[in-house]
């Protein structure tokens, strides 16, 4: 089996019976904000598109790049799509003239003509993804592939029943907007960022140990920012806040707790992969390619500077009523909403920053009084600063996730009250009438979903699933005095009182083992 790296999650996947594009990103996403890391755009993709499948994990636009498919994938290969709740990745396809699709049934092997195996693992909370991430298993002729990517299963037990997998590539860094734009003092960010960083080594390792594969490929990330105005979230100005390191700093770190498989594919790497082992070349030395990334930046930065431009004259939409568009699109979405609404549980504001930098026009969404209105000098659970332009243009072009454009692009700065709200991001990805009732059904049905099973850890009686997306504790639960850390996205518990402290509701059902009767039973978790 023959693997050609094409940047960030990309690779080409190549065997007698067939070849498999997974993911091709090339044009900048989320407001022209992340670029992939390292630039692939000069490979051959006339080339590279001409396979007999095409796999896109999910439709986040560093993974589904929706021009790059139109253009440069062959419309003869068939999609093999994961089993998402929407039909939107479908549709997205077909609008792109792509017409064969073979629906992976979830978790199921299928065996395609020559004797190549698939099976693609799809996740379908409103968490995951936007509604929805997956993975890719791959076997031919006695050698297996897992393409994780950015997806996180509770575990990999599924993919391991099938035998043991001799490449696994999966994400090692960050792709979300936290802690940077907070309006923090420094100090707080770092020490966040540092943690978030820890974090997502850690989580890391612990797949590569469920997995115990011959070979781990880091993959997915981290972007790269090459607007001078998001340039300081590139990872070159040795900040351990950072929550970007690259593929260099994954194999340092991984070396430190014992990693030697790891090979890094740049774009244009080839890996042929065996049972026996793993032949790997490189367009040029990998250690010189990331001695030189400053300078590979740079150089980026300078030759993308135009597209940039060119994407930001397309945002400014003054005809757009800002105030009643939002009112017309979300009211009706928080009138049926009901476990994201009571989950938010108040105001999200958002101030607006004219074309001019000065005028600010704040805007309301009330999630208990269920609408939209001008700030009323208010407390507010959240409160987003943005340009109005990008407001204007999601708008225009009537974006139903803006975790999907705005949020990721990290053109926005946040503060809040209290905990992280998976809730505001979960209801701004559901600005439409399927994928509300998508989420609004999951939450019904999770809330209600008894989860009766206890285990016992370091001298405690918890529940065995966690209370935020049902990871087993017994693998994923690290007990530390009275405080027990999920390590699948590091959520925190207080034991003795139950009490998430990592995001509101979610309380855990704990108790000492040595005490005689159990704590009260859990709340609902919003
Ligand atoms: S499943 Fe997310 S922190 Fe436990």
């Amino acid at each position: 089996m023959r693997v050609t790296g094409t940047g960030h999650a990309s690779m080409r996947i190549d065997t007698p019976a067939g070849s498999i594009l997974c993911d091709p990103w090339v044009n900048p996403a989320y407001f022209a904000s992340w670029f992939p890391f390292p630039d692939n755009s000069l490979l051959d993709w006339a080339t590279l598109g001409q396979v007999d499948y095409l796999y896109v994990s999910h439709l986040h636009r560093d993974h589904f790049d929706a021009k790059h498919l139109r253009d440069f994938v062959s419309k003869d290969a068939t999609v093999l799509l994961p089993e998402f709740p929407t039909s939107e990745m479908e549709d997205e396809f077909r609008g792109l003239g792509f017409t064969k699709f073979l629906k992976a049934p979830n978790e199921q092997v299928v065996e395609l003509p020559g004797g190549l195996k698939i099976m693609i693992q799809a996740l379908t909370s409103p968490t995951d993804g936007p509604i929805g991430d997956s993975s890719l298993w791959v076997e031919y002729d006695g050698v297996r592939l897992l393409n994780q990517n950015d997806a996180r299963p509770t575990d990999l037990s599924v993919f391991a029943e099938l035998g043991h997998v001799h490449a696994h590539m999966l994400q090692f860094s960050g792709a979300i907007w936290y802690p940077m734009v907070y309006e923090l003092p420094q100090a707080a960010k770092t020490a966040f960022g540092k943690q978030k960083r820890d974090r997502q080594f850690d989580r890391t390792w612990r797949y590569i140990d469920d997995l115990k594969a011959d070979h781990v490929f880091p993959i997915a990330g981290p972007p790269c920012f090459l607007d001078d105005e998001l340039w300081q979230f590139n990872d070159i100005f040795g900040d351990e806040g950072n929550i970007f390191p690259d593929q260099s700093v994954f194999l340092a770190e991984y070396a430190k707790v014992g990693g030697t498989n790891g090979i890094v594919l740049l774009p244009g790497s080839v890996a042929e992969i065996t049972t026996e082992g793993a032949t790997t070349t490189h367009p040029q030395p990998v250690e010189e390619f990331f001695a030189n990334k400053v300078a590979h930046l740079e150089e980026m930065r300078e030759r993308k500077r135009g597209v940039i431009e060119a994407e930001k004259a397309s945002w400014r939409h003054p005809e757009v009523d800002v105030l009643g568009e939002m009112k017309r699109r979300i009211e009706p979405l928080l009138d049926e909403s009901i476990y994201l609404a009571k989950g938010v549980g108040g105001p999200v504001r958002f101030d607006l920053v004219g074309y001019d930098g000065s005028e600010v026009e704040s805007i309301v969404v009330d999630f208990p009084g269920k609408e939209v209105r001008s700030y009323a000098d208010e407390k507010v659970r959240y409160r987003f600063r943005t340009e109005r332009a990008l407001i204007e243009h999601l708008l225009h072009i009537g974006e139903v996730d803006w975790v999907n454009s705005l949020f990721l692009s990290c053109r926005f700065s946040a503060a809040r009250i209290g905990q992280y709200n998976e809730f505001v991001y979960a209801f701004f990805k559901c600005l439409s009438e399927e994928r509300l009732q998508y989420a609004e059904g999951w939450y019904d049905e999770h809330e209600r979903a008894v989860d009766a099973e206890d285990i016992t850890l370091d001298g405690w009686v918890v529940q065995r699933r966690c209370p935020h997306l049902k990871a087993d504790l017994s693998r994923f639960g690290i007990v530390d005095g009275d405080q027990l850390t999920c390590q699948l996205h590091g959520w925190k518990f207080d034991l003795a009182s139950g009490r998430c402290l990592t995001s509101v509701g979610h309380k855990i059902r704990a108790h000492r083992a040595d005490a005689e009767t159990p704590a009260p039973a859990g709340e609902a978790a919003i």
